[in-house]
């Protein structure tokens, strides 16, 4: 780790934040603060926030819910862990800020010193806007030209600068061309989330933790799969941590059949924004993913569209708890619904029982994608909501949810297998300047595990800066 004190002094104090501990168990906060965080939900751009960025509700507990099996037609549980109640409306907020307040502890930025760069489809664009508003930086978000709206609306609010680069979202290969292109400006700071380790070590630590957590009490408490699609693989690690207690739990990546990298280093188009990015990532433990899961992107915004707005429809036709359907709404992004039919294909897979609990993660919600609905419906010509809607949204859950089979799903434990993905790696990352020596270490557990003790000397420097 690089010195802290390197210019210091001169520069300006960092506006403190929380440690990888306290964003587990937020409640480890100084009382006083933490009432004073709690309290600062109220004006987001207050940057008490940052203490905030973490998975619990009030009382303490992991945001979750549990599907109901009239929806997901399946024996085992499926335990969703709810992200858009994060400070900017995504867990993608975690890595972003893990990383800067690791390039404070490492003396390489202090505010007002450099730009903030953040390469993404979106989520992470818009966590590193906010964070850097709250801590006082600069930023530039590079993403693609053809995400929703609502993304790029929510990076200038936070004051966050655009820098577009052209396509969708299987199109960030070339934000990451741009990335390294401004990276070469040292008045740049970039937060390179697909290569840099605090985003792994949140992951990790923070969500997969909370993950544990948030089986407690259903099923047999334990994690017999966990299923993430990966955009930088960052949540993916949590699959790490779910495995050193669980050593039998299976980790699936998910893809959209559109753009099937992991699954046979195919690329293409497809409309589920935040995963499928054409590339396997620096920081994607290909050691601990045991399968890969392909999903119909159309799939995916279809039933986006059925738990938003067909409450009743889940209620009347499905048999769906009003409970439980009324939950569901709004709860879920695109790439929520893709973790969902992964976890499904996952269960059925895998023949899972009463017992078992397969976790998955909604990593946004709906306030995202309103204009995205809004295609589907001129798309399929459901503009009103009378008989017609209701019926074809019966048919989309049952085709979407119920429908979820077992095709497509790759055991990707075998050698070979290993082999081919390790290969995949090298050959984005070597024409991004990362030596063999670097590749090769991260075929070994060894690896990650040393990356992930970083954790409670990483701590003691963040709580050292902020006094
Ligand atoms: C909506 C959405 N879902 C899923 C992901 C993938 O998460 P990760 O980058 O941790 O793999 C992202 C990442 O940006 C996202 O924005």
């Amino acid at each position: 780790m690089a010195s802290r004190s390197k210019g210091a002094g001169k520069r300006k104090p960092i506006v403190p934040g929380p440690t990888y501990e306290e964003m587990l168990h937020p409640r480890k906060v100084q009382a006083q603060l933490r009432r004073r965080a709690d309290a600062a939900r109220a004006d987001e751009l207050d940057p008490l926030n940052l203490y905030n960025i973490h998975w619990r509700n009030r009382r303490g507990q992991v945001r979750k819910i549990v599907l109901p099996s009239e929806l997901t037609g399946v024996k085992a549980n499926v335990v969703v862990m709810i992200g858009r109640d994060f400070p900017s409306g995504s867990h993608k907020v975690g890595p972003a800020y893990s990383t800067l307040v690791e390039g404070e502890v490492n003396g390489e930025i202090r505010p007002g010193e450099k730009t903030v760069l953040g390469p993404s489809t979106g989520n992470f664009g818009i966590g590193t806007a906010y964070v850097s508003k709250l801590k006082g930086y600069r930023c530039v978000v590079i993403m693609p030209d053809s995400m929703s709206k609502e993304r790029y609306e929510r990076i200038r609010k936070y004051g966050g600068k655009l820098d577009l680069t052209p396509g969708t979202e299987s199109d960030v290969i070339l934000t990451l061309e741009r990335t390294h292109e401004l990276k070469k400006n040292p008045k740049n700071y970039p937060l390179a989330q697909f290569e840099l380790l605090p985003n792994y070590r949140f992951h990790r630590y923070v969500t997969g933790q909370s993950a544990l957590e948030a089986v407690k009490g259903v099923g047999n408490g334990k994690v017999a799969a966990f299923a993430s699609a990966p955009g930088s693989a960052g949540t993916l690690a949590a699959g790490d941590e779910i495995k050193s207690v669980y050593p039998g739990c299976a980790v699936a990546a998910v893809e959209p059949r559109q753009c099937a990298t992991l699954y046979e280093n195919a690329r293409g188009q497809h409309r589920i924004e935040g995963i499928g990015d054409k590339m396997v990532t620096l920081i994607h433990n290909l050691l601990t993913t045991d399968y890969v899961v392909l999903v119909h992107d159309d799939d995916c915004v279809m039933g986006m569209k059925v738990v938003t707005d067909g409450v009743a429809v889940l209620k009347k036709k499905l048999g769906v708890p009003a409970s439980a359907a009324r939950a569901m709404s709004g709860l879920f992004g695109i790439s929520g619904i893709c973790n969902v039919l992964g976890a499904i294909k996952m269960a059925r897979h895998l023949d899972l029982g009463p017992k078992d609990n397969v976790v998955t993660i909604a990593t946004d919600g709906i306030d995202r994608y309103h204009s995205v609905i809004e295609d589907l419906n001129q798309r399929t010509g459901t503009i009103d909501e009378h008989a017609v809607d209701d019926r074809l949204l019966e048919r989309w859950a049952r085709q979407v949810f119920l429908g979820a089979d077992t095709e497509e799903i790759l055991d990707v434990r075998p050698t070979r297998q290993k082999n081919r993905l390790f290969r995949q790696k090298e050959e984005v990352w070597s024409q991004f300047g990362y030596g063999k020596d670097l590749l090769q270490a991260m075929k070994k557990q060894d690896f990650w595990d040393a990356e992930y003790r970083q954790i409670p000397e990483m701590d003691r420097e963040i709580a050292a800066i902020r006094n």
